[in-house]
Protein backbone atom coordinates (compact mmCIF):
# COMPACT_ATOMS: atom_id res chain seq x y z
CA UNK A 1 0.00 0.00 0.00
CA UNK A 2 1.18 3.61 -0.76
CA UNK A 3 2.81 5.51 1.79
CA UNK A 4 4.60 8.47 2.94
CA UNK A 5 6.61 9.96 5.96
CA UNK A 6 6.86 13.40 6.50
CA UNK A 7 8.51 15.81 9.25
CA UNK A 8 5.23 16.77 10.99
CA UNK A 9 3.80 19.94 9.77
CA UNK A 10 3.74 23.50 10.60
CA UNK A 11 0.00 25.15 10.21
CA UNK A 12 1.13 28.83 9.84
CA UNK A 13 -2.68 29.74 9.99
CA UNK A 14 -5.15 28.58 12.20
CA UNK A 15 -8.33 29.12 14.35
CA UNK A 16 -8.21 27.01 17.81
CA UNK A 17 -10.76 29.18 20.15
CA UNK A 18 -11.11 29.11 23.58
CA UNK A 19 -12.57 27.27 26.57
CA UNK A 20 -14.22 24.02 25.74
CA UNK A 21 -13.93 24.06 21.93
CA UNK A 22 -10.27 24.97 22.11
CA UNK A 23 -9.64 21.58 23.53
CA UNK A 24 -12.05 19.60 21.14
CA UNK A 25 -10.48 20.92 18.01
CA UNK A 26 -6.64 21.29 19.28
CA UNK A 27 -6.11 17.34 18.67
CA UNK A 28 -6.54 17.35 15.07
CA UNK A 29 -4.23 20.14 14.74
CA UNK A 30 -1.53 18.38 16.95
CA UNK A 31 -2.47 14.95 14.97
CA UNK A 32 -1.07 16.36 12.26
CA UNK A 33 0.97 19.42 13.23
CA UNK A 34 4.09 20.34 15.41
CA UNK A 35 3.67 23.87 15.70
CA UNK A 36 1.76 26.94 13.58
CA UNK A 37 0.30 29.86 14.24
CA UNK A 38 -3.30 30.29 16.36
CA UNK A 39 -5.11 33.09 15.55
CA UNK A 40 -7.12 35.32 18.14
CA UNK A 41 -10.08 36.81 17.20
CA UNK A 42 -11.89 34.66 19.58
CA UNK A 43 -15.82 33.79 19.78
CA UNK A 44 -17.57 36.87 21.44
CA UNK A 45 -15.67 40.02 19.82
CA UNK A 46 -12.93 38.76 22.03
CA UNK A 47 -9.33 40.09 20.16
CA UNK A 48 -5.87 39.17 21.91
CA UNK A 49 -5.24 43.10 21.23
CA UNK A 50 -2.87 42.90 24.54
CA UNK A 51 -0.17 41.88 25.88
CA UNK A 52 -1.95 40.04 28.62
CA UNK A 53 -4.42 38.51 26.77
CA UNK A 54 -2.09 36.97 23.90
CA UNK A 55 0.26 35.52 26.64
CA UNK A 56 -2.48 33.91 28.79
CA UNK A 57 -3.73 32.53 25.45
CA UNK A 58 -0.42 31.13 25.01
CA UNK A 59 -0.37 29.44 28.23
CA UNK A 60 -3.79 27.67 27.53
CA UNK A 61 -2.62 26.15 24.88
CA UNK A 62 0.80 24.96 26.21
CA UNK A 63 -1.28 23.79 29.13
CA UNK A 64 -3.38 21.64 26.62
CA UNK A 65 -0.63 20.97 24.23
CA UNK A 66 3.25 21.02 26.00
CA UNK A 67 5.24 19.99 23.27
CA UNK A 68 2.84 21.85 20.13
CA UNK A 69 4.91 24.78 19.03
CA UNK A 70 2.18 27.30 19.01
CA UNK A 71 2.61 31.10 17.77
CA UNK A 72 -0.25 33.75 18.59
CA UNK A 73 0.12 37.10 17.01
CA UNK A 74 -0.39 40.45 18.79
CA UNK A 75 -3.97 41.41 16.72
CA UNK A 76 -3.77 44.30 15.78
CA UNK A 77 -6.88 47.35 16.58
CA UNK A 78 -7.20 50.91 17.24
CA UNK A 79 -6.78 49.60 21.19
CA UNK A 80 -2.85 48.66 19.79
CA UNK A 81 -2.15 51.70 17.35
CA UNK A 82 -0.62 55.08 18.50
CA UNK A 83 2.16 53.47 20.69
CA UNK A 84 3.87 51.55 18.07
CA UNK A 85 7.66 51.89 19.54
CA UNK A 86 6.39 50.85 22.95
CA UNK A 87 4.26 47.75 21.74
CA UNK A 88 6.46 46.56 19.04
CA UNK A 89 9.72 46.52 21.93
CA UNK A 90 7.28 44.46 24.53
CA UNK A 91 6.54 42.42 21.62
CA UNK A 92 10.02 41.36 21.17
CA UNK A 93 10.57 41.00 24.74
CA UNK A 94 7.75 39.29 25.10
CA UNK A 95 9.31 36.88 22.02
CA UNK A 96 6.07 37.48 20.06
CA UNK A 97 7.29 37.88 16.29
CA UNK A 98 3.72 38.24 14.41
CA UNK A 99 1.27 40.95 14.30
CA UNK A 100 -2.05 39.94 12.99
CA UNK A 101 -4.42 42.39 11.02
CA UNK A 102 -8.18 41.21 9.69
CA UNK A 103 -9.73 44.49 8.79
CA UNK A 104 -13.00 45.01 9.84
CA UNK A 105 -16.85 43.50 8.47
CA UNK A 106 -14.95 41.26 5.75
CA UNK A 107 -14.62 37.98 8.33
CA UNK A 108 -15.60 36.48 11.78
CA UNK A 109 -14.53 39.27 13.88
CA UNK A 110 -12.46 41.74 12.22
CA UNK A 111 -10.46 44.99 13.79
CA UNK A 112 -13.59 47.17 14.52
CA UNK A 113 -13.42 50.33 12.19
CA UNK A 114 -10.12 49.31 10.54
CA UNK A 115 -9.82 48.42 6.83
CA UNK A 116 -6.62 48.16 4.40
CA UNK A 117 -7.51 52.03 3.69
CA UNK A 118 -6.01 52.90 7.25
CA UNK A 119 -2.37 51.35 6.20
CA UNK A 120 -2.15 54.70 4.09
CA UNK A 121 -2.26 56.72 7.54
CA UNK A 122 -1.25 57.29 10.86
CA UNK A 123 -0.81 55.81 13.49
CA UNK A 124 -0.64 52.35 11.16
CA UNK A 125 1.98 53.86 8.84
CA UNK A 126 4.00 54.40 12.66
CA UNK A 127 3.27 50.48 13.60
CA UNK A 128 4.31 49.33 10.10
CA UNK A 129 7.56 51.22 10.09
CA UNK A 130 8.48 49.61 12.75
CA UNK A 131 7.60 46.13 12.38
CA UNK A 132 10.08 46.48 9.19
CA UNK A 133 12.77 47.54 11.44
CA UNK A 134 12.27 45.19 14.02
CA UNK A 135 11.79 42.21 11.24
CA UNK A 136 8.27 41.39 12.94
CA UNK A 137 5.81 39.76 10.55
CA UNK A 138 2.90 41.39 9.42
CA UNK A 139 0.13 38.56 8.84
CA UNK A 140 -2.68 40.10 6.77
CA UNK A 141 -6.50 39.74 5.51
CA UNK A 142 -5.96 41.05 2.75
CA UNK A 143 -9.31 41.52 1.25
CA UNK A 144 -11.28 44.62 0.89
CA UNK A 145 -14.92 45.63 1.11
CA UNK A 146 -15.71 48.81 -0.50
CA UNK A 147 -13.73 50.82 -3.59
CA UNK A 148 -12.91 54.33 -2.90
CA UNK A 149 -12.32 54.96 -6.78
CA UNK A 150 -15.94 54.18 -6.94
CA UNK A 151 -17.67 56.23 -4.85
CA UNK A 152 -17.20 53.46 -1.70
CA UNK A 153 -19.26 50.99 -3.38
CA UNK A 154 -19.43 47.57 -2.43
CA UNK A 155 -17.12 45.26 -4.26
CA UNK A 156 -18.27 42.07 -4.66
CA UNK A 157 -17.27 38.71 -2.48
CA UNK A 158 -15.15 37.23 -5.49
CA UNK A 159 -13.23 40.30 -6.55
CA UNK A 160 -12.35 41.75 -2.83
CA UNK A 161 -8.97 39.59 -2.61
CA UNK A 162 -8.33 40.64 -6.04
CA UNK A 163 -8.98 44.28 -5.26
CA UNK A 164 -6.43 44.36 -2.59
CA UNK A 165 -3.55 43.39 -4.61
CA UNK A 166 -3.05 47.36 -4.80
CA UNK A 167 -2.94 47.43 -0.84
CA UNK A 168 0.22 44.91 -1.14
CA UNK A 169 2.11 46.43 -3.30
CA UNK A 170 1.87 50.01 -1.56
CA UNK A 171 3.30 48.04 1.35
CA UNK A 172 6.06 46.53 -0.81
CA UNK A 173 7.07 50.32 -2.45
CA UNK A 174 7.41 52.07 1.28
CA UNK A 175 7.95 49.06 3.37
CA UNK A 176 10.23 47.18 1.13
CA UNK A 177 11.64 44.90 3.85
CA UNK A 178 8.57 44.59 5.75
CA UNK A 179 8.23 40.94 6.35
CA UNK A 180 4.62 40.15 4.93
CA UNK A 181 2.05 36.60 4.78
CA UNK A 182 -0.71 37.80 2.92
CA UNK A 183 -3.06 34.86 4.72
CA UNK A 184 -5.08 32.55 2.55
CA UNK A 185 -4.42 33.46 -1.01
CA UNK A 186 -7.20 32.20 -2.88
CA UNK A 187 -7.24 33.99 -6.14
CA UNK A 188 -5.21 33.43 -9.16
CA UNK A 189 -4.69 37.36 -9.43
CA UNK A 190 -2.90 37.60 -5.71
CA UNK A 191 -1.08 34.42 -6.34
CA UNK A 192 0.35 35.50 -9.78
CA UNK A 193 1.52 39.18 -8.27
CA UNK A 194 3.25 36.96 -5.45
CA UNK A 195 4.86 34.54 -7.81
CA UNK A 196 6.15 37.22 -9.95
CA UNK A 197 7.55 39.30 -6.93
CA UNK A 198 11.65 39.87 -6.83
CA UNK A 199 13.52 37.46 -4.77
CA UNK A 200 14.66 40.67 -2.30
CA UNK A 201 10.57 40.94 -1.35
CA UNK A 202 10.00 38.95 2.04
CA UNK A 203 6.65 38.10 1.21
CA UNK A 204 5.13 34.75 1.54
CA UNK A 205 1.13 33.18 1.19
CA UNK A 206 -0.61 30.71 3.20
CA UNK A 207 -2.86 28.11 1.08
CA UNK A 208 -5.58 26.19 2.56
CA UNK A 209 -6.87 22.88 1.80
CA UNK A 210 -10.54 24.16 1.01
CA UNK A 211 -9.47 27.01 -1.27
CA UNK A 212 -7.97 24.21 -3.70
CA UNK A 213 -11.30 22.42 -3.64
CA UNK A 214 -14.20 24.08 -2.95
CA UNK A 215 -15.98 26.55 -5.95
CA UNK A 216 -17.71 29.75 -5.72
CA UNK A 217 -20.59 28.22 -7.46
CA UNK A 218 -21.17 25.56 -4.80
CA UNK A 219 -21.52 28.35 -2.14
CA UNK A 220 -23.02 31.40 -3.93
CA UNK A 221 -25.85 31.83 -6.19
CA UNK A 222 -25.04 34.46 -9.32
CA UNK A 223 -26.23 37.15 -7.11
CA UNK A 224 -23.49 36.69 -4.75
CA UNK A 225 -25.79 35.17 -1.47
CA UNK A 226 -24.51 32.34 0.05
CA UNK A 227 -26.71 29.30 -0.32
CA UNK A 228 -24.52 26.70 0.82
CA UNK A 229 -23.52 27.99 4.44
CA UNK A 230 -21.17 25.32 5.38
CA UNK A 231 -19.10 25.66 2.40
CA UNK A 232 -18.58 29.08 3.35
CA UNK A 233 -15.58 31.32 4.23
CA UNK A 234 -13.48 33.97 3.99
CA UNK A 235 -12.10 34.94 1.55
CA UNK A 236 -14.99 33.52 -0.06
CA UNK A 237 -13.98 30.07 -2.57
CA UNK A 238 -13.19 31.33 -5.90
CA UNK A 239 -13.66 29.87 -9.28
CA UNK A 240 -11.97 27.14 -11.70
CA UNK A 241 -9.34 28.80 -12.76
CA UNK A 242 -8.65 30.41 -9.56
CA UNK A 243 -8.45 26.90 -8.18
CA UNK A 244 -5.92 25.62 -10.56
CA UNK A 245 -3.38 28.14 -9.40
CA UNK A 246 -4.03 27.50 -5.66
CA UNK A 247 -2.97 23.63 -6.55
CA UNK A 248 -0.16 24.96 -9.06
CA UNK A 249 1.21 27.30 -6.56
CA UNK A 250 1.44 24.57 -3.21
CA UNK A 251 2.87 22.07 -5.46
CA UNK A 252 5.33 24.22 -7.32
CA UNK A 253 8.71 23.79 -4.31
CA UNK A 254 8.54 27.70 -4.32
CA UNK A 255 9.25 28.93 -0.63
CA UNK A 256 6.95 31.30 -1.00
CA UNK A 257 3.78 29.18 -0.48
CA UNK A 258 3.47 26.82 2.93
CA UNK A 259 0.54 25.18 4.73
CA UNK A 260 -2.16 27.10 6.53
CA UNK A 261 -5.41 25.80 6.83
CA UNK A 262 -7.43 28.30 8.01
CA UNK A 263 -9.21 25.57 10.13
CA UNK A 264 -12.17 27.62 11.30
CA UNK A 265 -14.41 25.83 13.59
CA UNK A 266 -18.01 27.30 13.85
CA UNK A 267 -20.88 25.33 15.79
CA UNK A 268 -23.43 23.67 13.08
CA UNK A 269 -26.41 26.30 14.31
CA UNK A 270 -24.55 29.03 14.01
CA UNK A 271 -23.18 28.66 10.47
CA UNK A 272 -26.69 27.64 9.65
CA UNK A 273 -28.28 30.43 11.18
CA UNK A 274 -25.85 33.44 10.98
CA UNK A 275 -23.68 31.48 7.86
CA UNK A 276 -20.83 32.53 9.75
CA UNK A 277 -17.61 32.39 7.79
CA UNK A 278 -15.02 29.62 8.24
CA UNK A 279 -14.35 26.16 7.62
CA UNK A 280 -13.24 23.63 9.98
CA UNK A 281 -10.71 21.48 8.33
CA UNK A 282 -7.80 20.13 10.60
CA UNK A 283 -9.40 16.68 10.94
CA UNK A 284 -8.48 16.70 7.20
CA UNK A 285 -6.10 18.66 6.59
CA UNK A 286 -2.92 16.82 5.95
CA UNK A 287 -4.53 14.10 4.20
CA UNK A 288 -6.44 16.86 2.03
CA UNK A 289 -3.19 17.75 1.14
CA UNK A 290 -1.39 14.87 0.61
CA UNK A 291 -4.14 14.00 -1.98
CA UNK A 292 -3.56 17.47 -4.05
CA UNK A 293 0.48 16.40 -4.16
CA UNK A 294 -0.57 12.95 -5.14
CA UNK A 295 -2.98 14.52 -7.97
CA UNK A 296 -0.23 17.08 -9.58
CA UNK A 297 2.59 14.34 -9.32
CA UNK A 298 4.55 16.08 -6.84
CA UNK A 299 4.71 14.38 -3.83
CA UNK A 300 7.69 14.42 -3.68
CA UNK A 301 7.50 18.60 -2.48
CA UNK A 302 4.48 17.75 -0.26
CA UNK A 303 7.11 18.01 2.96
CA UNK A 304 8.79 21.33 2.16
CA UNK A 305 4.61 22.86 1.63
CA UNK A 306 3.40 21.18 4.82
CA UNK A 307 6.39 20.97 7.41
CA UNK A 308 9.30 22.91 5.68
CA UNK A 309 8.95 26.48 4.05
CA UNK A 310 6.25 27.66 7.18
CA UNK A 311 8.98 27.28 9.67
CA UNK A 312 11.96 28.64 7.82
CA UNK A 313 9.80 31.61 6.91
CA UNK A 314 9.12 32.45 10.81
CA UNK A 315 12.41 31.30 11.93
CA UNK A 316 12.51 27.86 13.18
CA UNK A 317 13.67 24.43 12.67
CA UNK A 318 11.30 22.06 11.17
CA UNK A 319 9.94 19.67 13.65
CA UNK A 320 11.95 16.12 13.86
CA UNK A 321 8.52 14.45 14.32
CA UNK A 322 7.31 11.86 11.41
CA UNK A 323 3.53 11.62 10.50
CA UNK A 324 2.80 9.07 8.04
CA UNK A 325 -0.35 9.25 5.91
CA UNK A 326 -1.14 5.73 3.98
CA UNK A 327 -3.38 5.56 0.86
CA UNK A 328 -6.44 4.03 2.73
CA UNK A 329 -9.72 5.25 2.10
CA UNK A 330 -11.63 7.04 4.92
CA UNK A 331 -14.83 7.90 5.47
CA UNK A 332 -15.05 11.88 7.40
CA UNK A 333 -17.37 12.23 10.00
CA UNK A 334 -20.06 15.00 8.94
CA UNK A 335 -19.28 16.61 12.27
CA UNK A 336 -17.35 16.42 15.16
CA UNK A 337 -18.48 18.43 18.38
CA UNK A 338 -21.76 19.57 16.79
CA UNK A 339 -19.02 21.39 14.13
CA UNK A 340 -19.70 20.76 10.80
CA UNK A 341 -16.28 19.23 9.50
CA UNK A 342 -14.60 20.00 6.05
CA UNK A 343 -14.97 17.10 3.63
CA UNK A 344 -17.90 15.64 5.99
CA UNK A 345 -19.46 12.24 4.55
CA UNK A 346 -16.80 12.30 1.93
CA UNK A 347 -14.64 9.21 1.56
CA UNK A 348 -10.99 10.37 0.68
CA UNK A 349 -8.08 8.39 -0.81
CA UNK A 350 -5.80 9.36 2.69
CA UNK A 351 -5.49 8.38 5.84
CA UNK A 352 -2.92 9.50 8.82
CA UNK A 353 -1.31 6.48 10.59
CA UNK A 354 -2.17 6.77 14.04
O1 LIG B 1 -13.55 31.92 6.92
C1 LIG B 1 -12.88 32.44 7.78
N1 LIG B 1 -13.11 32.19 9.09
N2 LIG B 1 -11.93 33.29 7.42
C2 LIG B 1 -11.25 34.00 8.32
O2 LIG B 1 -10.40 34.75 7.93
C3 LIG B 1 -11.57 33.90 9.78
C4 LIG B 1 -12.20 32.63 10.08
C5 LIG B 1 -12.84 32.53 11.45
O3 LIG B 1 -12.28 33.06 12.43
O4 LIG B 1 -13.88 31.89 11.58
ZN1 LIG C 1 -8.22 32.71 9.55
Amino acid sequence: MKRITIRKGFDAHMHLRDGVMMSDVLPFTTNQFAGGVAMGNLPGNEVLDSFEKNLAYLEKIKALAPSFNAVVPLMVTRELLGRASYIVKTALKHGIKVFKFIPAGLTTNGAEGLTLYDLYTNPFTELLEELEENGIIFSCHFEVGTSRIHDDAPVQMLWQEQEAIRFLQYLLEVYPKLKIVVEHASSYAMIYFIEKLPEKYQVAATLTPHHAIVNYWDVCNPDGNIYEPLKYCKPVAKQEQDINVVKLAMCSGNPRFFAGTDSAPHLYGIKLSQKSAGIFSAPVAMQTYTEIFEQLGRMEYLENFTSVFGPQFYGFQPSDEKITLVKEQERVASSLYDIPVFRGGDVIPWSIIK
